[in-house]
């Protein structure tokens, strides 16, 4: 643990270096523009991806990048990050290769978190995703990743807290892109919702482009 705080003065004092009063003017106020919901998984770490500073982005994480209606946790934060922070986009980002999916597409026993992951056994059924017989599971598993990405971003948009903030005229963007953790780099799936109109042709236009890259 001692290596951590090591770490962390050292980190505190190359930002000093850069900006000395950088953490002064965090301490007032935070005004990000983006409010992230990504997997809990260590390789995927939000900030540094898309490298912001701190105060730049609002993040929720979670196995599997879900966001279930019942969660409060998660809509706490969708509500904070709308209505207070005002953040303009909300970005669902999934990486490929996911242990969540993985457990879920391989109907793994874990424990407790199988009732989390059943949520993304739902994605599966709604889309009939599932494994061959042929025994590699890469594809099925990555294919979930980008399913589950835009099945979640319409999770978003369905909450009154999206379509509240859209009848108010507020500007603000739902997003669904996932990340490769073995090039480190980001694609945006098409879901880009900027009105409710928007949202169910560019749901069925998302998951067509899907299912044709997995034939
Ligand atoms: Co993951």
């Amino acid at each position: 643990m001692k290596e951590l705080f090591e770490k962390n003065v050292e980190w505190a004092e190359a930002v000093k270096k850069n900006d000395p009063t950088f953490f002064e003017q965090l301490s007032k106020q935070q005004a990000p523009e983006y409010l992230w919901i990504g997997c809990s998984d260590s390789r995927v770490p939000a900030n540094e991806i898309v490298g912001l500073m701190p105060g730049e982005l609002f993040v929720h994480r979670n196995v599997a990048n879900m966001v279930v209606h019942s969660d409060l946790n998660c809509l706490s934060v969708i509500q904070y990050a709308v209505e207070y922070l005002q953040v303009k986009h909300v970005i669902v980002c999934g990486h490929y290769g996911c242990g969540g999916v993985r457990a879920s597409v391989e109907r793994k026993r874990l424990g407790l978190i199988d009732n989390w992951l059943l949520n993304v056994q739902d994605v599966q059924y709604i889309h009939q995703a599932y494994p061959s017989d042929d025994g590699d599971k890469t594809d099925i598993v990555n294919q979930v990743c980008e399913l589950n990405v835009v099945e979640q971003v319409v999770n978003v948009c369905k909450t009154n807290i999206i379509k509240d903030a859209w009848m108010r005229g507020q500007d603000l963007t739902v997003h669904g892109w996932i990340y490769s953790i073995a090039d480190g780099l980001l694609k945006d799936l098409g879901v880009n919702i900027t009105h409710l109109e928007d949202m169910r042709p560019k749901y069925h236009q998302a998951i067509e482009d899907i299912n044709q890259r997995y034939v």
